[in-house]
């Protein structure tokens, strides 16, 4: 590995280094705007409970399966690897302070239809090639119920998980983090919405019932035969790749679905569950979205936003108004790229719904409010020939000692350094956090010197960021610094990239939140 190589070019390597694919999908000879959007449906509870205190609470089985779905009408059936029978799974409807119990029985074929590589953590020969364990992004859990990496289960096996809800209204969501295949098991198709409602919310009288819309970004490579395809890399040894990323989006599991909506407002919660690519998203016709919520709740005000950026794991959530667009057909694009269209129809309709100027107050952390500073390095590791390897978290690798460990109570400053070419969206478990300040570095000065000289200002968050987060993008040669206060419960838990090539790959380690001294 030569120091220059850490920082190459990692973009050309993952396009040009795949073994051949069979014939892909011809996006261009699709009809598109064919198949309505599909709405995931509501998962029902299968009764109630005992919880940890033996207290009775709703109870739910989600069973992860194999099932075959249409993507598209003139596609033939797509297998996938999911909960219950959809992509994404059932939505799971939950209120602030209101436990319950889910019960996730794996009930997968033996062998994985996905190229394993059995060199990465987690993924040696002799596991079962079929585990998962499930993990609900954004929610507050013991640790127990977080859905631990290595606390997977084979085909047969179940485990019953608890969630509190103890935290503010936001959209989480559910999926696979079995160690060395989530991105394999994500791919496959297993990830769902999980809602959490709460009573400062309910007032506002926002978009809701069938004006409030999921959209769940998923883009895929799809064979002409229609069945998903995950890439190798041409060596056989070593099939990862550095990351995934096809030009078939799916949303809510379609391919260029469309909605017909009424003209008045709406609301979509927007959920970027793809492996690796990040979305730009824009109105055709040039309306903005006014984005009233991120990754872990609502904003302290809506913002005006003509193109949306959103990073493997975020969130968004935003308010369109259709009102003067009556009898219109409008794209959803991506860049250049069209993701489905939005059909308005022609009748005036009474739109009781408002959009208020200002939302929930989000008291803003400052950097005196922090008791310790981390500096963590996000840095690639290159073969050399100068292809990615592996991305590190603070130079560490999964199986190293606990290095981080907050006392719960306290708030912490962590700075990230990206001394790569890419933008990499941080996400922590159990905690949610605010954005300070991103500010330039010189990755050079840091990789031959460990040394960080900053170029130019710190810049605070955009509005659209300024509130609460448990996802960050952490921009290439920046320092991008959060502030986190731990809260909830002492235990082990995660963070890594969620770029899943990366997390399945050394860019993820555990912390492990300690009880203060007394
Ligand atoms: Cu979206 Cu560790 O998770
Ligand atoms: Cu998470
Ligand atoms: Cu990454």
């Amino acid at each position: 590995m030569t120091a220059a190589g850490r920082f190459s070019m990692a973009q050309m390597a993952h396009t040009a280094k795949m073994a051949p694919a069979p014939p892909q999908l011809d996006l261009s000879r699709l009809t598109p705007f064919v198949d309505s959007l599909p709405i995931p449906e509501v998962a029902k509870p299968a009764g109630t409970r005992p919880n940890a205190s033996r207290r009775r609470v709703p109870f739910y089985r989600i069973p992860i399966q194999e099932f075959f779905s249409k993507i598209h009408r003139d596609v033939p059936p797509t297998r996938f690897w999911g909960y219950g029978n959809s992509v994404p799974g059932p939505t799971i409807e939950a209120r602030s302070g209101e436990e319950i119990s889910i019960e996730w029985p794996n009930r997968l074929p033996a062998k994985h239809f996905l190229p394993i590589d059995h060199n990465l953590m987690g993924a040696e020969k002799g596991v079962p090639e079929s585990r998962t364990v499930v993990h609900v992004h954004g929610a507050r859990v013991p640790p127990a119920s977080d859905g631990w990496p290595e606390a997977w289960y084979g085909p047969g096996k179940s485990a019953t998980y608890h969630y509190p809800n103890e935290q503010e209204a936001a959209l989480l969501w559910y999926h696979d983090h079995a160690m060395g295949i989530n991105r394999l098991n994500i791919c496959a198709g297993m990830a769902g919405l999980y809602v959490i409602r709460d009573s400062f919310e309910d007032p506002l009288n926002l978009p809701k019932g069938d004006y409030e819309i999921p959209l769940v970004l998923m883009d895929r490579m799809i064979q002409s035969d229609g069945q998903l395809y995950y890439p190798v890399a041409p060596t056989p040894e070593a099939p990862w790749v550095p990351e995934y990323d096809g030009d078939a989006v799916l949303i809510n599991g379609k391919l260029l679905p469309y909605l017909a909506v009424q003209p008045r407002k709406y609301r979509f919660r927007i959920l970027n569950a793809s492996n690796a690519r990040f979305y730009f998203l824009s109105l055709e016709n040039g309306q903005p979205f006014q984005q009233i919520g991120s990754d872990q709740g609502l904003l302290s005000a809506p913002a005006v936003m003509n193109r949306l950026a959103i990073a493997p794991g975020e969130r968004a959530d935003v308010v369109v108004d259709f009102a003067a667009h009556r009898g219109q057909n409008i794209l959803l694009k991506n860049l250049t790229a069209t993701l489905m269209q939005f059909r308005v129809a022609a009748e005036r309709v009474a739109d009781p719904s408002t959009l208020p100027p200002t939302l929930r107050p989000v008291r803003r952390f400052t950097e005196a409010d922090a008791t310790v500073t981390r500096r963590l390095t996000l840095m690639e590791v290159d073969s050399l020939m100068g292809d990615p390897v592996t991305h590190l978290l603070d130079g560490k690798r999964w199986h190293d000692p606990v290095s981080e460990k907050p006392v719960l109570g306290t708030t912490e400053i962590w700075e990230l350094l990206n001394v790569t070419d890419d933008a990499h969206p941080i996400h922590l478990h159990l905690v949610r956090f605010q954005i300070l300040d991103r500010r330039a570095i010189e990755p050079s000065d840091w990789i031959y010197n460990s040394k960080v000289v900053y170029r130019g200002d710190a810049f605070p968050p955009e509005p659209n960021e300024a509130g609460w987060k448990d996802t960050v993008r952490a921009t290439p040669g920046a320092s991008t610094r959060i502030i986190v206060k731990f809260e909830g419960y002492t235990g082990r838990y995660v963070w890594h990239c969620h770029i899943l090539e990366h997390e399945d790959n050394e860019m993820m380690r555990p912390y492990e939140v300690i009880a203060p001294a007394r």
